[in-house]
């Protein structure tokens, strides 16, 4: 039997809804970064769509974290946390966490998914009669999440508190209840009113969860989120966060109190049944948010360059959506015309960006997703406005050449 005619039909729909994923053959060259090799193309190009938002993927104090702790300790962690895959540098990255966060501890995770979906499946459905809420805007990690502890759930609308006082009035005032939201929305760039959803919360005696994925070593004094920028770190039950982005290596991590992370840490088979981050990792993390623990100059600088990039981009006259936050999203509303605009930024102007598309966001809202980072110079502004404005004023986004069979969808297997 041929098994692949049962894949198929999936991949024929994705190919036709011009939703098929074409990934870049790209290396970063450390201490380059933006700039990256092309497998491809066999060219540099500048990448204007990394979330790794700040460039501490190449940072001396990340690569040498990481150097010393494979030299002295190898390369993985050996197993579970259970079962000899607890290394110091574990124990030592979820204090500095837990004190970044204001929380008594933090339980680290393989990776941001990982820890939505292990720490909300394991409260949602572990504590009897829980009743989720959930914004309609939430990460496929935090639904997967919701969905896997089988708990009666909620949608709010974005970033609505009205809305979810709405829905906690008429909810049973003894059942037990958890708020999922996000704090920055990674496709609009827009943020969560924090102390509202809280204010909301606490009159409905709910818990809060909020993913910081997108915020983490970005936003707050320290480096600790919006919740940290707006003073309301201490109202929330639960804070998720990732180390895969603006701490620029790997892993993920929920911080709260003793209790509710030894509850996690005794329940979440997405934390027990698995092996540990290996410690490099931790150790490369750990360095990571000690040093933007103490230090605003990338932050800065990162706040500077996306406002500068909208800003330009705007003058230009793109169609640049609506963002608080550090993402600048620019409209295009199709997908062909989306990916083809992508293949021409990347072959006449050797620009990298991802086209985005449903159902990563709506049918109609496909777009480009710029992050902009500090490591961003003027000139590499100015090439990407020229060649967006290029690109707009000419219309011409034919897709890529025959010859670059990497660019395209896999055709069809015709035999
Ligand atoms: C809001 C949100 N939460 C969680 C994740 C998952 O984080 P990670 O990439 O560390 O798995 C993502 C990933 O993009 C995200 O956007």
């Amino acid at each position: 039997m041929n098994f692949d005619q049962l894949f198929e039909p999936h991949l024929e729909l994705i190919r036709r809804e011009n939703r098929y994923r074409v990934f870049a053959d790209l290396e970063r060259r450390a201490g380059h970064f933006p700039q990256a090799f092309d497998h491809c193309l066999q060219d540099q190009v500048t990448v204007w769509c990394s979330n790794d938002y700040l460039g501490m993927g190449q940072h001396p104090a990340v690569l040498e974290a990481m150097r010393d702790a494979i030299d002295r300790v190898g390369a993985g962690a050996g197993g579970t946390r259970n079962i000899s895959g607890t290394s110091h540098y574990h124990v030592l990255l979820e204090n500095e966490l837990a004190e970044l966060h204001g929380k008594e501890k933090a339980l680290l995770f393989t990776s941001g998914y990982v820890a939505n979906q292990a720490a909300i499946s394991t409260l949602a459905g572990q504590i009897s009669g829980c009743i989720v809420f959930s914004d309609a805007a939430n990460h496929a990690s935090i639904i997967e999440g919701i969905r896997h502890s089988g708990a009666e759930k909620q949608i709010f609308r974005h970033n609505d508190p009205v809305d979810l006082e709405n829905r906690l009035v008429g909810a049973d005032p003894w059942r037990p209840k958890l708020v999922c939201f996000e704090s920055v929305y990674s496709m609009d760039g827009d943020i969560a009113p924090i102390a509202e959803i809280c204010d909301v919360a606490e009159r409905y005696g709910a818990m809060t969860y909020l993913d910081e994925v997108h915020a983490v070593g970005l936003y707050g004094p320290s480096g600790a989120g919006i919740a940290e920028r707006d003073g309301a770190i201490h109202r929330l039950t639960a804070i998720q966060g990732t180390l895969g982005k603006a701490f620029g290596v790997m892993g993920g991590y929920v911080a709260g109190s003793a209790t509710l992370i030894d509850f996690l840490r005794c329940c979440a088979p997405g934390f027990i049944f698995t092996t540990s981050l290996p410690p490099a990792l931790a150790a490369g993390a750990l360095a990571s948010v000690r040093h933007l623990r103490s230090s605003s100059i990338e932050r800065d600088r990162h706040q500077e360059r996306a406002a500068t990039v909208r800003r330009r981009l705007l003058k230009a006259g793109l169609p640049v959506m609506p963002s608080e936050s550090h993402i600048v999203p620019v409209l295009v509303g199709n997908p062909q015309r989306c990916k083809a605009i992508c293949d021409e930024l990347l072959l006449r102007f050797g620009i990298y960006v991802q086209p985005i598309n449903h159902p990563t966001v709506p049918r109609g809202t496909e777009r480009l997703r710029l992050t902009p980072t500090p490591l961003h110079s003027d000139e590499h502004i100015d090439r990407l406005v020229a060649a967006l404005t290029e690109i707009w004023s000419g219309n011409r986004t034919q897709g890529c050449p025959a010859e670059l069979t990497c660019l395209r969808p896999v055709e069809r297997d015709s035999r």
